[in-house]
């Protein structure tokens, strides 16, 4: 069995064609820098994320920073976001001075809870960036009447989220401003780095594109410090190619989903699937990033999840762990000083998250395969549980 957790040589094999030729064109066009084809991709973002503006840049990591930069969030302010998420979104926060305040998450969503965020407000809190983790919105209804009672901006990092939807508005169309990432792996992947903002602020958007190109609106004038991180016409050309792909890609990621939900129903009392309708004719789209599940904490000294994710790989299927160390336990934050047991959630998720392949190159019966290899190892290995 080779069931690898991701294949984008199999999605390149499907629509490669289309994307050879639009690198090709950009080639040959000798425009390589903010052309026509990022325009044509900033537009076709904005509608897809019901934003007015988008602004293409070099990754999703910049594009965090430039947020909070856009926002004048500097040294002196704080800014709330999970200890449960990739480094990216705290790193963000780091690199413009200011300091992330961890919030714990709610262990049936992964995302952060709000109901913990009050009590984390000081007069320094300037901001809020909550995750769509996995590609399921966050309570961001709740996050943005919260944030409007402490007057806190909020920066959705919507890294993994594109097209996700809570009561039918769009992630990171809710908050200042959106940030997304089109590293390859994810449900829009560029060949190499790339990333975008949006927002709903002409303001916004131009002090954005500004900060995007080294702080200048006309050439050779800098009104601020700003940054080298324009998005590549190539990989403008070729996120326009699959950009057109995305929704019938979501499609096929819940038709899986489903099959996933079916077929690992009788496991439930060794592990926790996503509860989820994953239909993305509803108000609230969850768009399948990642399908996570939880294998419950074993008694015994073993980590279940670890076992289960070693034999699935002696099976040939691959798995991934999203994320094994929680922020607050990072030796990049210790210098916060956290208190590891304000995050119960975090450290829970952390030993017992695992990720399965999940991808529109897949068919039903490769989820047939990873979920009884599955059972066959939960059966097999009871003793553990
Ligand atoms: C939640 C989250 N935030 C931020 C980022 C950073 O994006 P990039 O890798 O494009 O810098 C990523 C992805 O890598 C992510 O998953």
């Amino acid at each position: 069995m080779h069931i690898p957790i991701l294949n984008l040589k199999k999605q390149h094999e499907l629509i490669g064609s289309a994307i050879e030729g639009a690198v090709l064109n950009t080639l040959r066009s000798g425009n390589y820098i903010l052309g026509q084809n990022v325009e044509t991709f900033e537009e076709k973002l904005a509608k897809a994320t019901d934003c007015k503006y988008a602004i293409g840049v070099a990754n999703g990591t910049d594009a965090l920073v430039i947020a909070l930069r856009a926002l004048d969030i500097g040294p002196g302010c704080e800014v709330i976001t999970p200890s449960f998420t990739f480094a990216a979104t705290a790193e963000a926060i780091n690199l413009v001075g200011a300091v992330p305040v961890f919030i714990d998450i709610d262990l049936n969503t992964f995302n952060l809870d709000p109901n913990l965020i009050e009590a984390l407000v000081t007069p320094k809190t300037k901001a809020i960036i909550p995750v769509h983790l996995y590609g399921k919105p966050c309570a961001i209804d709740r996050i943005m009447e919260i944030a409007k009672r402490h007057k806190l901006h909020v920066i959705e990092d919507n890294a993994q989220a594109l097209g996700a939807r809570l009561n039918g508005k769009a992630t990171g169309s809710f908050g200042d401003i959106g940030c997304l990432s089109f590293y390859p792996t994810k449900n829009l992947g560029a060949c190499g780095d790339a990333g975008a903002l949006t927002t709903n602020n002409l303001e916004l958007a131009k002090r954005i594109k500004k900060l995007r190109a080294h702080g200048m609106e006309k050439r050779y004038y800098h009104d601020e410090v700003g940054y080298n991180s324009r998005l590549d016409e190539i990989q403008a050309a070729i996120l326009n190619v699959k950009l057109d792909y995305l929704p019938q890609w979501l499609t096929k990621r819940q038709i899986l989903a489903r099959h996933y939900q079916t077929r690992l129903k009788d496991l439930s009392s060794h592990l926790i699937v996503p509860n989820e309708d994953f239909d993305n004719t509803s108000q609230s789209v969850h768009v399948l990033h990642q399908y996570t599940i939880r294998l419950k904490k074993p008694k015994s000294q073993t980590n279940l999840r670890d076992h289960v994710a070693n034999q699935l790989s002696q099976n040939g299927i691959g798995s991934m762990i999203y994320y094994p160390i929680p922020l607050h336990e990072q030796k990049a934050f210790s210098y916060l000083n956290s208190v590891s047991s304000n995050f119960p959630n975090s450290n829970i998720a952390a030993c017992e998250v695992l990720s399965l392949p999940i991808y529109p190159e897949l068919e039903i019966t490769d989820i047939d395969n990873v979920s009884d290899c599955l059972k066959q190892i939960l059966t097999r290995d009871l003793s553990l549980v």
